[in-house]
């Protein structure tokens, strides 16, 4: 029996989200990691850690004492903040639920799968299992008690994305952690977080209106907040400057930051196509989406 779980992009509030900010999420459709499950001994190639993560989903469904082998026939691309830990463990808990007919909802396969992804990035916010599971544009909040809101955004208009891959990251515990102390440091980060809500609640209206060109400047501010907590890097400004240079309207870090993905906004699709010819030409690996 097969199961699914989706990459995922965050377009506001990563690192936030972790200090119960709200955040805006969506799946991609086009980012799947596709997973057989066997009753069987684990793979050889996982880790401790992994393994540890896929007996915690399993127990979460009520399944305990059994381990299994994996057979992935498609997979989101990993280290590249697209959410593939959240992916892979969301695909299992889909792939237990029906290959044992256990009659979960979609909200226990995020809850099930969230509890893998805690053995990988130490305190997750739970927003990568979200977007991964209900493949949706969201919008996710941890509150403090750590459950999760989570509630369909409407979209006024599609999406145009670019996701330029700009090179390896360092692991996003690390990072969250590094946002975490320099946020402690700082008694002005709650100034900072004001402004993080200004722009997530205009970025909200701008989704709602469809208004890019509104949207494309709250992610450049959105990109500068992150940037200051050191979350950007010589590789993601200069993919920044690609995309701006041939018409985004706005681009930043999707993910953790440090590295691997980041996304742009566009016009239309065919702007996005072109920009991304530019970005192939300088070495950055990029993948058009939209979101509708
Ligand atoms: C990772 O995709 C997003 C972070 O905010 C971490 C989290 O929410 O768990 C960096």
């Amino acid at each position: 029996m097969s199961g699914k779980g989706y990459g995922k992009v965050i377009l506001f509030g990563e690192h936030f989200v972790v200090h119960n900010e709200p955040a805006i999420v969506s799946g991609l459709k086009n980012l799947v990691t596709v997973m057989e499950v066997e009753e069987g001994p684990w793979n050889a190639e996982l880790d401790e850690q992994s393994k540890q993560g896929y007996a915690a989903v399993a127990k979460a469904l009520g399944i305990e004492g059994k381990t299994f082998t994996l057979t992935t026939e498609e997979i989101v691309p990993m280290k590249q903040n697209l959410g593939s830990s959240a992916a892979f463990y969301v695909s299992f808990a889909n792939a237990l639920n029906k290959k044992y007919g256990l009659g979960k909802t979609k909200n226990d396969i995020n809850k099930a799968a969230y509890q893998g992804e805690v053995f990988i990035h130490g305190k997750p916010s739970g927003i990568d299992t979200s977007a991964s599971t209900f493949c949706k544009p969201l919008i996710f909040r941890k509150t403090l008690d750590g459950s999760f809101i989570i509630k369909k955004l409407k979209i006024g208009a599609p999406i145009h994305l670019l996701i330029s891959n700009t090179g390896p990251k360092k692991g996003t515990g690390e990072l969250v952690a590094q946002f975490g102390a320099l946020k402690e440091k700082n008694a002005v980060s709650k100034d900072v977080f004001k402004l993080y809500k200004a722009i997530f609640n205009n970025a909200k209206k701008a989704i709602k209106e469809g208004d890019m060109e509104r949207l494309g400047f709250l992610m450049d501010l959105d990109h500068g907040l992150l940037a200051a907590f050191n979350l950007s890097t010589k590789n993601i400004e200069k993919a920044r400057i690609i995309m701006k240079e041939h018409g985004s309207l706005g681009s930043k870090i999707t993910g953790a930051g440090g590295g691997g993905n980041i996304i742009g906004l566009f016009r239309s699709q065919d702007d996005a196509e072109k920009a991304k010819n530019e970005l192939g030409n300088e070495g950055f690996m990029t993948l058009y989406a939209r979101i509708e």
